[in-house]
């Protein structure tokens, strides 16, 4: 209930199906209410009402927009957004074409609700530079065309005079691509006339108005509406319209949809033509003949327009006032009378305006046109002018009352006859509504052998003396007995009295009403000729525009071919109109026009109800109660809906008959909503079609999560046996590296173990044929082997027999190291023997000696590494040679070891004698040096020890054993320059002799012992000492101190 709300409000139903009780009363008084309480949109099923407010509504916001934008269609107020909405969603989600026929009186608001339907439409579809631009190209080839096609008439302020069928073209995803714009019968006579109260068309108003001075000035214009004939009236400008921004606004919206500089000034030129064309006076004479002529009376303006067109205005003139007449093979130029170059200039100002204005529609096509190629989807929107009922009815009023007709033909053929006959098809239980048919008006006017169109091109075809009289007599013959046809004459053959209907007239009862037409100009009009001379004047013309607007001008092109009369031309446009229209699926916007005085929210129910009755609205009410909302073939359903049941989804094999109704019986609708027609399913209300779209969406979501979930889950699934494949492939070659590495392994262990159990095998096998020894005997043969080889190589290669020389070669397996070392010093050993053994016997004394020396000193006295470059000599004084020591060598004889000087220390000051020294095998003589007078001799066995320093100097103490001779005296300290030689020798001779090694002490403190008791001897290490040995000071009477170096 919730949803249907605003339709079955109890005081002002929104649905006038739901009315109760329905009659001509409760109708009017519905739409009143609602009217009144700005509520100008009901429906009847999906049929639109608007009453017009003449009032600007706030309820055309972007936020209504919202609202309506895919809305439940019954959930809502009714509102011209939710057709528009439906139509489009229809398109968009059905792929249906659809049709919005707008329909109603002059001024009921259709121009204003295409626009609504349009921008709805442009708001709702989807964005983007491209897109927007389509959108903006359509929106704005409306103010251009009501500026050349509108018009205020009494009705109405901005009354369309052409009709306008208009394509939108939509791609599959709703995006609009482009349009293409149909225009119909302009109402031309306009231009040259219009009522009192009435303008002509808004574009000569806004250029007067609006166009800048100098664009008035290149026009040749002046800013005045009173100074041009075809305009002037009493009112220029209109109350609360700014003729000059709409000006502005026609500007922008051409250059918008994509006219260029030249293409603007080029129509605004021609325009400028139409209006001074107005201005061109004519005036009458006589020709010589008597024949009646004019010219033109005021050559300013003519001047002008020549200058306009690029026309000589000479030649423009001839064309205004003669006419070239073909007899037979001659042309003859016959002069015009006034009024005959007035009707002239007139036809021209028509026929370029007209003209002109095809141009514009053709031109704005172009820019708004889709490619070809293109599949596309169409929504149309039919805005055509209004039916009229004015004082004076002309051709045109009947052109465009002929138009609503077939329209109403169409309505009443779709939603009334059309549905009745289809429920009769379909085979559903019907009570038949009565409607009234108007096919009967429609072939009256448009029948192709007996219709008054028809009549009309004969009368203008008929050779002979052509006017409107014959015409109507043939009419009134024609349709004498006619119901919808009344004439003087015929009103007379009934002896009806009728004050209303002139002579020169016939009427209609039309289904809106009967409205009395004027022949008068019906022929003229319907013949629509314009003076070849005239059209051959446009085309020599120098302007593109104007000349390419008269391609029949071309003489080379010229043709005695009439062209197809006004009427015939409308019938076969409507014609295809009607076509277009049963190929789509239609919405209807019926408008209504509440009040004559377009006063806002005046709400006058004699006229709405006038308009209720001929929109046949009450009968609408009725087929609409009696019918069903809603109808579709079964295949078409069950594609649409078949997800919705459980047997019908995903597949049905059935019949598609069978799967509607199996699947209806599982959603379980009331048995009266539904009705099972031959091939198509009714629905009767639109709340259960709703139902049914509700619960498809809510179904269709599920289904494309569904959908979805399936693709995820299976990109997962890919995505994830991919990975898992990979990390097989991963782990089986890892794997399979890993084996084969410990097969490797396990293999070279096996082949191993193989080995040695072959062998152990083998050789436990073959031991029996050796010795049990074998292995160590053939060890020790290669053992030898190499030993052999060691050896005979290092026998071959001994290193040189240099004493000095130590090199030995390194042994070449780790065995022989231990044996190699040996035989190094082995070899070393024998090389010093040989060597010994080949020294000369003093020689070897000497390294003997040399040899105790260092057994003696290394490495305890520092005088020791000196006195290694010294060779021992032994005796340093020539006791033989020099007879100064005859008597010494006498005592020494064959003994002596070894004579030097040395200095004898005197142990009562310290100072040192030089003394001379003999050492012989058995004594020490000591001896002063300048008699050489033995002054000392010890015996070698006296000397109980000898006493040195450490230190690099030549002091040493004898110390003498007590029970000796010499010991009287005490121990001997004495300095010698070859000290190491000196206690060697002495040492090695007491070994000889005695074989007792010296008592040698190397020691830095020592006693000797003197004659007065002992002495304590200090040995100080001082730079006092000099380089001449040491320096011997006494330190009291047991003290000395021995400073050495
Ligand atoms: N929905 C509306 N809201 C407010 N005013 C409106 C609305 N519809 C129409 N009108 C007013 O009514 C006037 C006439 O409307 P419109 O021009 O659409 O009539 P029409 O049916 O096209 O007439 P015609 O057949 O003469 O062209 C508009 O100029 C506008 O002032
Ligand atoms: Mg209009």
């Amino acid at each position: 209930m919730e949803a249907t709300k605003p339709l079955l409000d109890a005081a002002a139903i929104g649905d006038l199906v739901l009315l109760d009780p329905l009659s001509e009363d409760s109708l009017l008084r519905t739409l009143r209410e609602r009217f009144q309480r700005g509520d100008i949109y009901t429906y009847i099923g999906n049929v639109l009402i608007s009453v017009n407010p003449y009032q600007p509504l706030p309820i055309y916001t972007p936020e209504k927009v919202q609202e309506y934008h895919n809305c439940n269609f019954f959930a809502v107020e009714p509102h011209i957004y939710a057709i528009a909405d439906d139509a489009y969603r229809s398109l968009r989600d059905r792929d249906r074409d659809q049709c919005i026929l707008i329909t109603g009186e002059s001024g009921a608001g259709k121009t204003e609700a295409s626009k609504l339907v349009m921008s709805y439409v442009a708001a709702v579809c989807s964005k983007g530079e491209e897109v927007d631009k389509v959108k903006e190209q359509l929106l704005q080839s409306n103010p251009v065309l009501e500026a050349f096609g509108n018009a205020k008439t009494i009705r109405n302020d901005n009354s369309s005079r052409f009709g306008k069928y208009m394509d939108v073209e939509f791609d599959f995803k709703g995006e609009p691509l482009g349009g293409v714009i149909s225009n119909y019968l302009l109402e031309k006579s306009r231009i040259v006339r219009h009522v009192r109260g009435e303008r002509n068309f808004h574009i000569f108003y806004q250029l007067l108005a609006g166009g800048s001075v100098q664009l008035l000035q290149q026009l040749k214009l002046r800013r005045d509406c009173q100074h041009y004939a075809y305009v002037r009236g009493e009112s220029c400008s209109l109350p609360g319209v700014d003729d000059a921004a709409n000006f502005r606004a026609v500007q922008d919206a051409m250059r918008v949809i994509g006219f260029s500089p030249t293409e603007v000034t080029e129509l605004l030129e021609v325009t400028a033509v139409v209006l001074k064309l107005g201005n061109v006076e004519l005036s009458g004479s006589y020709q010589a003949s008597g024949m009646e002529a004019c010219s033109i009376a005021e050559p300013q303006e003519l001047q002008e327009i020549g200058e306009l067109i690029g026309l000589d205005p000479g030649t423009l003139e001839q064309a205004l006032c003669s006419r070239t007449v073909k007899a037979r093979d001659e042309t003859v130029l016959t002069t015009l009378s006034v009024p005959q170059g007035y009707y002239g200039r007139d036809a021209l100002a028509k026929n370029i305006y007209s003209r002109l204005f095809d141009w514009l529609v053709t031109r704005i096509n172009t820019s708004i046109q889709v490619k070809p190629g293109k599949q596309r989807k169409v929504m149309g929107v039919l805005d055509i002018y209004g039916f009229e009922i004015f004082q004076d009815n002309g051709f045109e009023q009947f052109i465009i009352n002929y138009c609503n007709e077939k329209l109403q033909q169409i309505f009443i053929l779709l939603t009334l006859k059309e549905e009745q006959e289809e429920y009769v098809r379909e085979g559903i239980q019907w009570t038949p509504v009565e409607f009234f048919d108007n096919s009967i008006i429609c072939n009256l006017i448009e029948h192709s052998k007996s219709g008054i169109l028809a009549m009309l091109d004969e009368e203008c075809l008929r050779p002979g003396v052509v006017n409107e009289d014959t015409f109507l007599t043939k009419l009134n013959l024609l349709f004498a007995t006619h119901k919808h046809y009344e004439s003087k004459e015929t009103q007379n053959a009934r002896r009806i009295m009728d004050t209303s209907l002139p002579p020169q007239c016939f009427r209609i009862h039309h289904y809106a009403g009967k409205v009395t037409y004027n022949v008068t100009g019906f022929i003229e009009k319907n013949n629509d000729l314009l003076f070849r001379d005239l059209s051959q004047a446009m085309w020599a013309a120098r302007h593109p525009l104007l000349r390419s607007l008269f391609p029949e001008g071309d003489p080379q092109k010229a043709s005695l071919k009439l062209p197809p009369t006004a009427g015939s031309q409308f019938k076969a446009s409507v014609a295809m109109l009607m076509k277009n229209l049963y190929s789509k699926n239609p919405n209807y916007i019926r408008c209504i026009k509440p009040n004559e005085t377009k006063a806002a929210m005046l709400f006058t129910p004699e006229l709405v109800l006038a308009q209720v009755r001929y929109l046949g609205l009450m009968e609408n009410v009725r087929v609409r109660r009696a019918g069903y909302a809603f109808r579709q073939l079964y295949g078409s359903f069950l594609e649409r809906y078949k997800m919705l049941g459980s047997r019908t989804w995903p597949r049905w094999t059935g019949t598609d008959r069978a799967g509607a109704e199996a699947l209806l019986q599982e959603l379980a609708f009331p048995p009266e909503e539904l009705a099972f027609g031959h091939t198509k399913i009714f629905i009767r209300s639109p709340r259960t079609l709703f139902d049914l779209e509700r619960r498809r969406q809510e179904r269709v979501v599920q289904l494309a999560t569904l959908i979805q979930k399936m693709i995820r889950g299976w990109r997962c699934r890919t995505q994830y046996q991919l990975m898992r494949k990979s990390q097989i492939i991963l782990s089986a070659w890892f794997r399979g590296h890993a084996q084969k590495n410990r097969y490797k392994q396990m293999k070279r262990s096996a082949l191993m173990i193989q080995a040695y159990v072959r062998g152990w095998k083998v050789r436990r096998a073959y031991r029996r044929y050796f010795r049990a020894d074998a292995s160590t005997r053939l060890a020790n043969f290669i053992y030898r082997r190499l030993v052999q080889k060691f050896l005979m190589g290092l026998s071959r290669n001994l290193p040189p027999l240099a004493v000095m020389d130590r090199t030995w070669p390194p042994a070449p397996y780790k065995f022989l190291a231990d044996a190699n070392q040996e035989l190094r010093s082995i070899f070393y050993r024998w090389k010093c023997k040989k060597y010994w053994e080949e020294l000369p016997p003093q020689r070897k004394a000497l390294l003997q000696t040399k040899l105790c020396a260092s057994e003696l000193f290394k490495d305890k006295k520092m005088l020791y590494p000196k006195s290694l470059q010294q060779p021992f000599r032994g005796k340093y004084l020539d006791l033989t040679q020099n007879p100064k020591y005859q008597k010494l060598h006498a005592v020494a004889k064959d003994k002596l070891v070894m004579s030097d000087t040395v200095r004898k220390v005197n142990r009562a000051n310290g100072k040192a004698v030089p003394r001379l020294l003999l050492l012989t095998t058995e004594h020490l003589i000591l001896a002063d040096t300048k008699a050489a007078q033995p002054k000392t001799v010890l015996s070698l066995g006296d000397i109980r020890s000898v006493s040195v320093t450490r230190f690099s100097d030549g002091f040493l103490v004898l110390h003498l054993k007590e029970t000796s001779t010499g010991a009287a005296k005490g121990d001997f300290l004495l300095v010698s320059d070859h000290l190491i030689e000196l206690v060697t020798r002495l040492h090695q001779t007491l070994m000889d002799t005695s074989a007792q090694a010296l008592s040698l002490h190397i020691t830095d403190q020592f006693s000797t012992r003197l004659q007065k008791g002992d002495m304590a001897i200090t040995v100080v290490e001082s730079e006092k000492a000099g380089t001449n040995g040491p320096v011997c000071k006494k330190r009291g009477s047991h003290r000395m101190e021995v400073l050495v170096h």
